[in-house]
């Protein structure tokens, strides 16, 4: 039986909800990634670093709320908190004494934060970063990089992960201020002596999408060096790395100093939330009654900001994993899991890498392998991992191969929790054995 046709017998239930799905959701689903054809995976429900779909299955769960899950799904900390805080109301439209405390935690974790003002999301911490870096140096156009992902507004879609360099529905206006460059600083330096308008500079802290294609050592330093030179505001994306590569991100871990600081997944532990953080100067932006010296107030309201619910669960969340032990007991799992991984690839003799950083993986399945160590961190790969991308059907039957053994990743890749286990590495592995035979068996993966 096919990958594909195993799948379909095993999910009945799945199928059956994303058929009543499609009448009422564009593709069936609620989020681009979520998409996966035949029909993805419905879940029921949750536990540490497991969930279980409709049809009873149990899967080893490497998604983590899209990577906002550090401590696994309800980690008791955290479920505490946000079930006493929902006994006493979701919503006070009212200032809360969570607010404040969240961000006093926020302020002692991040090297950057002096002050934080809270968002929904990470888009809206993206497109708050934008819009605060434009008012306090009055210039409009903002530099961002080839396929580094920071949402979906309208600022951040050019030449993300998902979206070419002219998406629909935005307008040329939007496009026109947005320059993409090349991961390198001498389109950096060369873009500032073109135009003058260039108000910030934002960048995934550990390279285009969550570290897919990681940057160039130095780079971080170096934009930090050229937007001061340059009078632009200085953005690190941390929605992703913050918290999770260290309590205070990857600009603590590189000793970086960037002028914004963009956060939300673990900040909010499982809950929705997002922020900017940063320099005080900047944020000050925000403030009433006047705003900064060259703009009016900028303006940011939200129903949903720093709502008490999001707020107790992040305030719990971020001090279980203030010491940095969830952190590093993730990142040892996830090390585990890329070098057993990339031994059984030597072992069956096919060609392609698992890589990543802290606790991500991503694998990268390819004809002619990628030259290099088996355990990158991938840096020294970015330039082959661009040339040869994986072919989606091999993505494809490779999501539903292990799906099929119980294991569920992120699109080609996933991230750990410090809820998972050694067994969880070890069934991994395996799952991971059978499926990659079971792809050569169907023609995916070349003869040995
Ligand atoms: C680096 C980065 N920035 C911003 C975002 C957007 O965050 P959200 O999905 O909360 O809007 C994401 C989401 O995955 C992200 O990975």
């Amino acid at each position: 039986m096919s990958i594909e046709a195993r799948y379909v017998e095993l999910h009945p239930g799945s199928r059956a909800l994303y058929q009543r799905a499609a009448a009422v959701l564009p593709s069936g689903v609620t989020h681009d990634s979520r998409y996966l054809r035949p029909f993805p995976i419905y879940a029921e429900r949750a536990e540490g670093p497991y969930k279980w779909d409709v049809d009873g299955h149990r899967y080893i769960d490497y998604v983590v709320g899209h990577g906002a899950l550090l401590l696994g799904h309800h980690h008791p900390a955290v479920t505490a908190a946000a079930a006493a805080q929902l006994t006493r109301g979701t919503h006070y439209g009212a200032s809360h004494e969570h607010e404040i405390a969240w961000a006093e935690e926020v302020v002692r974790l991040v090297p950057a934060a002096e002050v934080v003002r809270f968002t929904s999301s990470g888009t809206e911490a993206t497109l708050m970063a934008l819009r605060l870096a434009r008012a306090a140096t009055g210039r409009p156009a903002v530099i961002k990089f080839e396929r580094h992902f920071h949402g979906w507004h309208d600022y951040v879609v050019p030449a993300s992960s998902y979206a070419g360099r002219v998406p629909p529905g935005i307008p040329a206006a939007t496009l026109d201020s947005v320059l993409v460059l090349p991961p390198n600083l001498e389109a950096v330096e060369a873009a500032f002596a073109e135009r003058t308008d260039i108000g910030a500079v934002i960048v995934e802290a550990a390279g285009a999408s969550s570290g897919q294609l990681p940057l160039p050592r130095g780079f971080l330093q170096g934009l930090r060096d050229i937007s001061a030179r340059h009078g632009a505001v200085f953005i690190m994306d941390e929605v992703v790395t913050g918290f999770r590569w260290a309590p205070g991100g990857v600009h603590e871990l590189e000793g970086v100093r960037p002028d914004l600081v963009t956060l939300a997944k673990v900040l909010a532990g499982g809950f929705p939330g997002g922020a900017v953080a940063g320099r005080r100067d900047i944020l000050e932006y925000l403030q009433f009654p006047g705003g900064g010296p060259r703009t009016e107030k900028v303006g940011h309201p939200g129903t949903f900001n720093a709502n008490p619910l999001s707020a107790a669960a992040g305030v719990a969340c971020l001090r279980e994993i203030a010491d940095g032990t969830h952190q590093q007991r993730a990142a040892a799992l996830a090390a585990a899991l890329r070098e057993g991984m990339n031994r059984i690839l030597t072992d069956l003799a096919i060609p392609g890498i698992v890589y990543g950083q802290s606790s991500a993986f991503r694998v990268h399945l390819v004809g002619d392998a990628p030259p290099g160590p088996r355990d990158s961190d991938g840096r020294d790969l970015a330039h082959t991992l661009l040339e040869t991308p994986m072919p989606p059907e091999l993505a494809r039957l490779l999501q539903l191969a292990l799906l099929n053994r119980g294991v569920q990743l992120f699109g080609t890749g996933g991230m750990l929790s410090s809820a998972h286990t050694d067994d969880d590495i070890a069934a991994t592995l395996d799952a991971w054995q059978a499926a990659l035979i079971e792809l050569r068996e169907e023609g995916c993966i070349p003869p040995a």
